[in-house]
């Protein structure tokens, strides 16, 4: 099976002539020759009962030296709806599971692992839930029935850790699943198609989440089986993949854009809150007490800071809703967000200016840093984002 060498990692949507298959399964595999041939076996069974004629098994095998490969096409007399793509000069989980893809016939695409770690059984619930309604149906180990094997600690914080992760650089998408570490999903063609994947590394189903049009998504638990057979291929070049993988969708999905606005803003924000402070503490100007000034000087760059978020770094969402009422809710919103902010900024700046003792100005800056992640991250699902969904 020729697969086309596309530069473009997007996949195709089906032709009218080409809606006969209902499910494409794709399987990554390297060095998996002890395991893929047990693995068909299972698959074709359930499927075969499942969905008589009407799916398709696609083995996307990057040349492994223990030439998987050769034994997937070996199997293809006794499993005729077994596809074989051997990439060569080619690495990489989540791409090979692309290229099986845009290989597929199916109007629902799904991925398993290999090597019988993921319980081939689970397969029928989770296409049942794409029959049901849902566009992505993923297996999770941390919901009910789920699990891990007996992986050591060291493996489950890390696994954890990764999420703990996602959940910082990129909440919107990793929150969206409760193991957006799987690799065991289906999914609806219509869902991802004619969109520019490009995903690093082992995490196909961030990619998805982050790209898709992904309304109604459905979980089913399942324990990740022990391995019997080879070896992990996870090595610190996926953790390290895995977090450029989330940096650069957080940079791609608009919302970095929105926090260097945001950045901007508090910029301003931070040269109205000096310039009163200093007119209002330094014993030149009019040399009142830090605190009432510092107090003074932030409500002003908490008015300037709404003042230019709401006509500018929120404007698409503040520009659904003009009338009075839900500017003032969300100036109202912003301010106690800020509010809230400034006391944290007062309570750092006494700890960096009393307990450090860095000069006051520094101590400030310092601590504006700080608040101003605090103050974007709240008011984005806070004060902007809550009132859109009212209209
Ligand atoms: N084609 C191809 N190319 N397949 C690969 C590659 C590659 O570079 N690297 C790994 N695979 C295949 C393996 O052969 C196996 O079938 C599957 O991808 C998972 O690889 P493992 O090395 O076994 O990963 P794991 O057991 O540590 O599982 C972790 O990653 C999986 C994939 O995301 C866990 O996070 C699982 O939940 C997850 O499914
Ligand atoms: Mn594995």
């Amino acid at each position: 099976m020729p697969s086309p060498i596309s530069s473009s990692l997007e996949i195709p949507t089906l032709s009218q002539s080409q809606r006969s298959l209902y499910f494409s399964l794709v399987i990554p595999t390297y060095n998996e020759s002890k395991n893929i041939k047990d693995l068909v076996a299972v698959l074709t069974e359930l499927l075969d009962e499942y969905l008589p004629n009407n799916y398709e098994l696609i083995v996307v095998d990057d040349d492994s030296p223990d030439r998987t490969w050769e034994v997937a096409e070996a199997l293809t007399s006794d499993y005729p709806l077994l596809k074989v793509i051997r990439r060569k000069g080619e690495r990489g989980l989540s791409t090979a599971v692309i290229r099986g893809w845009q290989n597929a016939d199916g109007q629902v695409l799904g991925v398993i692992d290999g090597d019988l770690q993921h319980p081939p059984e689970r397969l029928l619930q989770l296409l049942d839930a794409i029959k049901n309604g849902a566009d992505l149906a993923v297996a999770s180990r941390h919901i009910d029935t789920g699990g891990v094997s007996n992986w050591n600690l060291v493996r489950r914080f890390l696994s954890r850790g990764a999420q703990l992760l996602g959940l910082i650089i990129l909440p919107s998408v990793i929150g969206k699943v409760t193991d957006p570490m799987s690799g065991y999903f289906v999914v609806c063609r219509s869902a991802i198609c004619d969109r520019q994947l490009d995903p690093i590394g082992y995490k196909i189903l961030i990619e998805v989440l982050a790209r898709g049009s992904i309304s109604k998504i459905t979980e089913v638990g399942y324990v990740f089986q022990e391995r019997q057979e080879g070896e992990s291929k996870v090595t610190w070049k996926q953790y390290i993949e895995y977090i450029s993988h989330l940096l650069r969708l957080r940079l791609s999905l608009g919302e970095f854009q929105r926090f260097l606005k945001f950045g901007l803003v508090g910029f301003s924000g931070v040269f109205v809150d000096m310039t009163v402070l200093y007119l209002l503490h330094d014993p030149s100007a009019l040399g009142w007490g830090l605190t009432r000034s510092k107090f003074i000087a932030g409500e002003v760059a908490i008015i300037n800071n709404f003042i230019w978020n709401d006509a500018w770094t929120f404007n698409d969402l503040s520009s659904k809703q003009t009338a009075w009422r839900s500017k003032l809710k969300r100036f109202i919103k912003f301010n106690v967000v800020c509010l809230i902010g400034l006391g944290l900024n007062v309570l750092l700046l006494n700890l960096f200016f009393n307990i450090l003792h860095i000069h006051y100005l520094a101590a400030n800056l310092l601590a504006i840093a700080i608040v101003t992640v605090w103050n974007f991250w709240i008011n984005l699902k806070l004060s902007w984002r809550v009132t859109d969904t009212g209209q």
